[in-house]
């Protein structure tokens, strides 16, 4: 019988059985970081390296997003924030703003079989009534559509910036306040979280950075007091599951304090869950009413 196997182009981010090795690996060696957000950079100048347009670097760039959420799902992360379009991206040439929002249709377009069969739930964080209507009808479309999936959330920043967050929140908890809804006194880290756009996704664990500058630009900056942050020099369109397993390797080999001294960070560790449900249930019981 005649194959056609060969009028069709391997698919080149498939889990490979070194890929199972290296995640089983991973998972066995230490934590899985719950929630990772990336700060996709480099797209412009990996394209001007190679004598490309800056749109060609940002089409490069889509494969990336392909093979981080296929091996963020592959690893069990929970929750992926990728940093796409920040509101200071709108002072870009009017060009090249029309290029990123039809290349995120075209993405929403080609991954959305992928999200629905492999339990990808779609969300977006940022100012999304100020992206074009088409952009917001497919965006919201394929959330609607995804809205069932629980294995992976996949956030896509979209006109967001930390601060546009943090303002919005602070307005609408003012507006509250005015209503008689809040008061002042209720005002603690838990409620000013309930305000923000993220309010559903835990803080990150992780935050990568691609393409090397040693900053945050905006990028959720209520939610990274505690993250830890990677930064490595490869430009977001050569970003590819390696390069998420070695930032995963460098995530577990830091110690997380939140604050505390190493000593008490062992001593929480040697914690049952057993135990720690207890001392929830004292500390709820202390609380209680204040
Ligand atoms: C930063 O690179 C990247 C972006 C502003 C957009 C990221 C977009 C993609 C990965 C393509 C998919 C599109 C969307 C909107 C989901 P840069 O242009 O700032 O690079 P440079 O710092 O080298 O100039």
């Amino acid at each position: 019988m005649a194959s056609f196997r060969h009028l069709f182009k391997p698919d080149p981010y498939l889990q490979s059985e070194d890929d199972k090795r290296v995640q089983t690996d991973l998972s066995g060696t230490g934590q899985i970081p719950s929630h990772v957000g990336i700060i996709m950079d480099g797209n412009g100048r990996w394209a001007e390296e190679r004598g490309l347009t800056r749109g060609a670097g940002h089409q490069a760039g889509i494969a990336s997003v392909r093979d981080i959420t296929r091996a963020a799902r592959e690893l069990g992360i929970k929750y992926l924030t990728l940093y796409a379009f920040s509101t200071e991206n709108w002072r870009r040439p009017r060009k090249e703003v029309a290029l990123l929002m039809s290349l995120l249709r075209k993405m929403l377009h080609e991954e959305m079989k992928e999200m629905r069969e492999n339990g990808v739930r779609l969300n977006t964080i940022g100012q999304s009534n100020a992206l074009p209507k088409e952009v917001q009808r497919d965006l919201f479309g394929a959330i609607d559509d995804t809205s069932d999936n629980d294995r992976l959330t996949l956030t896509l920043a979209l006109s967001y910036s930390g601060r546009w967050d943090l303002v919005r929140a602070m307005q609408m908890m003012a507006l509250d306040i005015r209503r008689g809804k809040v008061s002042p006194e209720d005002i603690d880290d838990r409620l000013v979280k309930s305000y923000l756009t993220t309010a559903e996704l835990p803080d990150p664990d992780l935050i990568i950075r691609t393409s090397g500058e040693l900053r945050l630009s905006n990028f959720l900056l209520w939610e990274s007091a505690y993250s830890e942050i990677y930064v490595t020099k490869t430009a977001w369109p050569d970003f590819r599951r390696d390069d998420l397993y070695d930032a995963i390797r460098d995530f577990q080999r830091r110690e997380r304090r939140f604050g505390l001294t190493g000593n008490q960070v062992k001593k929480a560790e040697e914690i049952t869950p057993q135990q720690e449900s207890y001392i929830q249930r004292i500390v709820n019981a202390l609380t209680k009413g204040n």
